[in-house]
């Protein structure tokens, strides 16, 4: 099976309760188990993965490239607007990749319209809330069928 691992960095452990009207009501566990119900109708295997440290998303990476995973689907939280650590690390990479974000960061402060990570992956989405993990997820579905 095709293994797709999903990692969400700092701050969103706290999702549900980390200002809801801009993240929403979800808990990260309640978008994990709406994820797996998709992936088994898109026979992909998933592993999750959340740090509030980037040394810990970097070596998560490393181990995802050594063990030759077919897709990443991440949301970096504040490490996408700053982390040359996380782009290296995922430059490496050579699966597709998606970059999400629950709010639509343009609609935001001027910081978060800068990612480190935008010409590097595959693609991102941004401002769909909880939708954007199983869009990003159909999408690498969609990717890995036609390569
Ligand atoms: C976020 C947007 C980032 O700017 C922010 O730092 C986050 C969450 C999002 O999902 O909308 O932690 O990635």
């Amino acid at each position: 099976m095709k293994k797709v691992q999903i990692i969400n960095g700092p701050n969103l452990n706290m999702l549900g309760k980390r200002e809801p009207e801009i993240y929403g009501y979800l808990t990260l566990d309640e978008i994990n188990a709406k994820l797996v119900e998709r992936s088994e109708l898109l026979d992909l295997e998933l592993f999750f993965f959340q740090s509030n440290h980037e040394g810990a998303i970097a070596d998560k990476v490393h181990e995802d490239f050594n063990e030759n995973f077919d897709g990443i689907i991440i949301n970096p939280g504040a490490l996408t607007h700053t982390s040359v650590v996380l782009r290296d690390a995922l430059a490496m990479m050579s699966c597709p990749m998606v970059e999400i974000h629950l709010s639509n960061v343009y609609k935001r402060e001027a910081f978060r319209h800068k990612s480190m990570l935008a010409d590097i992956v595959t693609g991102r989405i941004t401002g769909f809330g909880h939708y954007g993990y199983e869009m990003a997820l159909n999408a690498i579905a969609n990717m890995i069928n036609e390569s």
